[in-house]
């Protein structure tokens, strides 16, 4: 896709999908580019730009994270509640755009906390402990020391991760509701004995898609009830 380029992280597949599910139409976006990547904040701002022009209400962003909370185990799911941009920078930081809200938008609720709601619920049906939390973002690409994870924790973070936080923002402004999921792949550094490989987070979050494939099967099929007359009930 022009202005996207492809996804440059190993393991990350680079595609777009158009689909309908559970009734909904819905553009599935596989492998988001990262800040970390160098190449500014076009291509991580270009899928919420394009779901914006299209006019979607709702953008359901997932990543995999470090899990920073006592009670976030290594193959947990994280409903998002809220988060901390620790990225040192700002997708929106330029001249003012309107198609991105005001000049100044509101953040104070960036997860719709009835959608995570309604999360929460699908857990305890499908039996996953049901865990929320507040999800860091750092620029990456190295993972953190123990020391900026022992930070992290003072701050408030459950979950750290290199993603997510530039495109919630991003879609908040521009007037979307937005809902984060966090596949905890691994316990931050220096909580879990062993080092951080990228290898190992990769095999890790794949090992979980089957039980975010349910949460999220669950999740569209009841989305025709939340959003607006112009989607047809499932
Ligand atoms: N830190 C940052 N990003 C991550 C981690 C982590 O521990 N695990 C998966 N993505």
């Amino acid at each position: 896709m022009p202005g996207l380029g492809g996804a440059a992280v190993h393991g990350h597949a680079g595609q777009v999908l158009w689909a309908e599910c559970g009734g909904v139409e819905t553009l599935v976006f596989q492998g988001r580019r990262h800040y970390y990547e160098g190449d500014g904040w076009t291509p991580v701002a270009l899928p919420v730009f394009l779901l914006r022009q299209l006019g979607a209400e709702l953008l359901v962003l997932t990543n995999a994270a470090g899990g920073l909370h006592a009670d976030l185990d290594a193959s947990d799911l994280m409903i998002i509640t809220d988060h901390l941009n620790l990225m040192g920078d700002h997708p929106l930081i330029g001249p003012h755009d309107p198609a991105w809200g005001p000049r100044f938008p509101d953040m104070s609720q960036v997860y719709c906390p009835k959608l995570g709601q309604r999360l929460g619920r699908i857990f305890e049906a499908l039996h996953l402990p049901v865990r929320r939390g507040v999800y860091a973002a750092v620029t990456g690409p190295t993972y953190e020391t123990p020391a900026e994870v022992r930070l992290l924790r003072s701050l408030g973070a459950d979950a750290v991760g290199m993603s997510t936080v530039p495109e919630a923002l991003l879609a908040r402004a521009a007037g979307l509701r937005v809902a984060g999921l966090s596949c905890i792949a691994n316990r931050a550094a220096g909580l879990q004995p062993q080092a951080l490989t990228h290898a190992d987070v990769l095999q890790a979050a794949r090992a979980m898609l089957p039980k975010l494939r349910a949460v999220l099967e669950h999740f569209w099929k009841e989305l025709p009830h939340e959003l607006g007359p112009t989607h047809p009930a499932a």
